[in-house]
């Protein structure tokens, strides 16, 4: 018989209970309750310690489960918890508290175990998971290295070399990885702490306790060479942030010091990459991730509508990479373009790209198959009609998309989202020729929409919180980062880059070239330069949009009418050896600038690498000021959002609003005051939210919490 039992009396818990046991025979079972996710705040600590305490001076109990209520075995350490006061037992000193038990603890993983969570399963004497389990060590993706153990515990279980990846990349295992792996001992069925109880059982009585700690058999006769080999692999891919480093760095330590003095070293490294810059730019984002799905105004009771089958329009590029993306996400997928010869194009691209991810190990053969099962191609609109959701993602042409949502109209049946992935267009009157308005927004997907995370979900005057609420859970379940935006030319990111766009075009004609212009953004952190992005995506698109618009950028334009526009014809602001995406300086293009800069009667001079940075990045902080005070964006938190996921903004300084508030706002509209002043340029002169927050000393990122008042 199960009894109930728990340990939180003779005031050693405050508040709930997050930590109770139970006893199944010989066997007590421990379960963290502490929604949403198990973090292992002060009281959860505290709970198990006590818990494991009474389990093990009870002389029936002769095992020990630990596991977690509501498809969590524990999410990490309490985030929210970091730079306040902690409690013992401090993390590491519970996890030893466990490793050293003298009955067998065995980790009953029902679900997801992350960070500390992970931890604490690694100082249990037995884990078990299920298939569909996550295990894996994301501290990285904040900042930090594991701090209580997992550098040190990890390697000895599973090898130095094999640790590596899990621990400085953050992505985590499934059960069935975490088993081929030896991160766990048995896969369990959905019954987990069933499983683990009967498991506990049966090992009860083994001697000696396996404690890591303690077992350096893995540590031996390592291949160094590989080891370096795969830790520059993976660092390669981490754009020079600290965290990796220090992860590489512990795993190494593993390899040369004892465990108490690699465990203590890892501590400490911890404890300094969660005091800097990095850290705190990274947990910003996190919580910025979670805050941007809660939308103003709009309540836990707007339940999203049910979407299954989503008709894409268009086979191009980005229709391909949205079919793709939603097929990922479990979606069954239509995509639809009236021309055959294009559809087929398109589904053998989309097939192509798959088998390419798959052949780098992206994905196993097993789930393209799937993806691919779940992609069915048509010619014909009719085919929407029994679709719950359409992208339309045909070329960006008013006429056009005007005629597709008029007679969308007519087949889709009532309730289907009918959603356009323009990025220029005003989506209010497309909206307007459908009798259903109210069904109608913009999905901004960025190009390759396979690749890329950032989705804009755009909202129109109409627009019914219920398809915003939709347009974010299927935007989630595809693998992207939904950010909610209003409509104005260019949303968010593109509104924003006109501006930067500006003084790119400015501070060429001012006397930079574009390898210095790039060079300067590049060690700011940019992922690539403002140049080289435009030879990326090709210079003929924004030349048609300004053709178009009237708008004029003398430099970009000159380039462009000599057929010059970018990678794909070998040459733009830089030249591009055949089959090469390395940009190579061309001085043919920094006579021709002088030349452009010259008739436009711009005089050139030297300018420092501090005004070129500072001119880019406070241009996009400017723009996003009149966008946070226009309601464009809900807070300044989406933009950085916007800007870190679709932009190659950098990471370790956590947005454009974001790193506005840490230089200070009164420093910001300081020099785009001067720079107003010494270009002319009007749209530097700082706009009005972001010169009432400098003379207030208030900050983006409270304006933005408080509301906006
Ligand atoms: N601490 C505090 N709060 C956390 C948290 C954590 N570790 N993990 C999640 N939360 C909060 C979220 O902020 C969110 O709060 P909200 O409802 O107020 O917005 C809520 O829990 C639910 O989170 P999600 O919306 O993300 O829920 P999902 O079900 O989509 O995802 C998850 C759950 C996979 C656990 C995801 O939240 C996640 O990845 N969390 C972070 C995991 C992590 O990085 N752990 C390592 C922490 S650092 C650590 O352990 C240090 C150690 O080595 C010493």
């Amino acid at each position: 018989m199960t009894s109930l039992r728990n340990f939180a009396d003779g005031g050693k818990l405050v508040g709930e209970i997050t930590v109770s046991s139970r006893t199944d025979g010989e066997v007590a079972i421990i379960e963290i309750n502490s929604p949403p996710v198990n973090a292992l705040g002060n009281a959860v600590r505290r709970g198990i310690f006590d818990n494991l305490a009474e389990a093990l001076a009870d002389e029936e109990i002769e095992a020990i489960v630990l596991t977690g209520k509501g498809g969590f075995f524990s999410g990490g350490a309490d985030i929210t918890e970091f730079g306040k006061p902690v409690s013992d037992p401090i993390l590491s000193d519970l996890i030893m508290a466990i490793e050293a038990a003298e009955k067998p603890v065995v980790a009953a993983i029902n679900g997801t175990a992350l960070g500390g969570g992970l931890e604490v399963a690694l100082g249990c004497h037995y884990r078990l998971a299920p298939r569909n389990a996550r295990l894996g060590l994301p501290e990285v993706k904040l900042g930090l290295l594991p701090g209580a153990g997992g550098t040190q515990r990890l390697p000895r279980l599973v090898g130095p070399v094999a640790a590596l990846a899990p621990i400085v990349s953050g992505t985590p295992l499934s059960g069935d990885e975490a088993e081929a792996l030896g991160v766990i001992d048995q896969l369990t069925g959905s019954d987990v702490v069933k499983d683990a109880t009967e498991y506990a059982r049966e090992v009860k009585d083994k001697r000696p306790l396996r404690r890591l700690s303690e077992d350096n058999s893995k540590l031996k006769a390592v291949d160094m060479e590989a080891f370096e080999n795969e830790a520059a692999r993976l660092l390669s891919r981490s754009r020079g942030l600290a965290g990796p480093k220090a992860c590489v760095q512990s795993v190494r330590n593993a390899l040369s010091m004892p465990f108490a003095e690699a465990s203590a070293e890892e501590r400490t490294m911890f404890k300094e990459l969660r005091e800097g810059d990095e850290s705190k730019a990274q947990r910003h984002l996190f919580f910025a991730e979670r805050q941007a799905l809660k939308l103003p105004g709009v309540g836990r009771e707007v339940r999203p509508r049910e979407v299954n089958r989503v008709a894409v329009i268009g086979a191009g590029t980005m229709g391909g990479g949205i079919a793709m993306s939603l097929a990922l996400g479990g979606y069954d997928v239509v995509l639809i373009d009236v021309n055959p010869e294009n559809l087929e194009k398109g589904l053998a691209t989309i097939e192509k790209n798959f088998r390419r991810t798959q052949a780098r190990g992206g994905l196993t053969g097993a789930e393209v198959d799937a993806a691919l099962a779940r992609i069915k191609g048509a010619t014909s609109l009719a085919e929407t009609a029994d679709t719950e959701m359409v992208i339309e993602a045909v070329f960006e042409n008013m006429n056009l998309k005007k005629k597709i949502f008029s007679e969308l109209d007519k087949i889709v049946k009532p309730g289907t989202i009918l959603a356009t992935n323009t990025s220029t267009l005003n989506i209010n009157e497309i909206a307007a020729v459908t009798s259903r308005p109210e069904d109608v927004m913009g999905m901004h997907f960025f190009s390759p929409a396979n690749v890329m995370k950032l989705l804009e979900n755009v909202r129109c005057e109409k627009t019914s919180p219920d398809v915003l609420v939709t347009a974010n859970l299927v935007g989630r379940r595809a693998g992207k980062i939904p950010v909610t935006v209003g409509v104005c030319d260019g949303f968010v990111g593109n509104r924003m880059l006109y501006a930067r766009a500006r003084q790119v075009e400015a501070l060429l004609q001012g006397g930079a070239s574009p390898a210095r212009l790039d060079a300067a953004a590049k060690n700011f952190g940019f992922a690539m330069g403002p140049c080289a992005v435009g030879d990326l995506s090709g210079l003929d698109i924004g030349y048609a949009v300004r053709q178009e618009s009237g708008r004029r950028s003398p430099v970009a334009d000159a380039i462009a009418e000599l057929g010059r526009y970018g990678q794909k014809t070998g040459a733009g602001y830089f030249l591009y050896e055949e089959g090469s995406r390395t940009p190579i300086p061309d001085p043919f293009v920094d006579d021709l600038i002088a030349k452009v800069a010259e008739k436009e009667g711009v005089e050139r001079r030297e300018l420092s690498d501090e005004e070129i940075v500072e001119r880019l990045v406070f241009s996009l902080i400017n723009e996003g000021a009149r966008i946070l005070a226009e309601g464009i964006a809900a807070r300044s938190s989406d933009i950085d959002l916007i800007y870190i996921n679709g932009y190659g903004f950098p990471v370790a300084k956590g947005g454009p609003m974001y790193f506005a508030d840490q230089v200070g706002l009164a420093k910001v509209a300081e020099r785009l005051d001067h720079y107003a002043k010494i270009s002319g340029d009007e749209t530097l002169i700082p706009a009005t939210l972001l010169k009432d927050l400098a003379s207030s000393g208030g900050t983006f990122g409270s304006w933005s919490a408080s509301g906006g008042q």
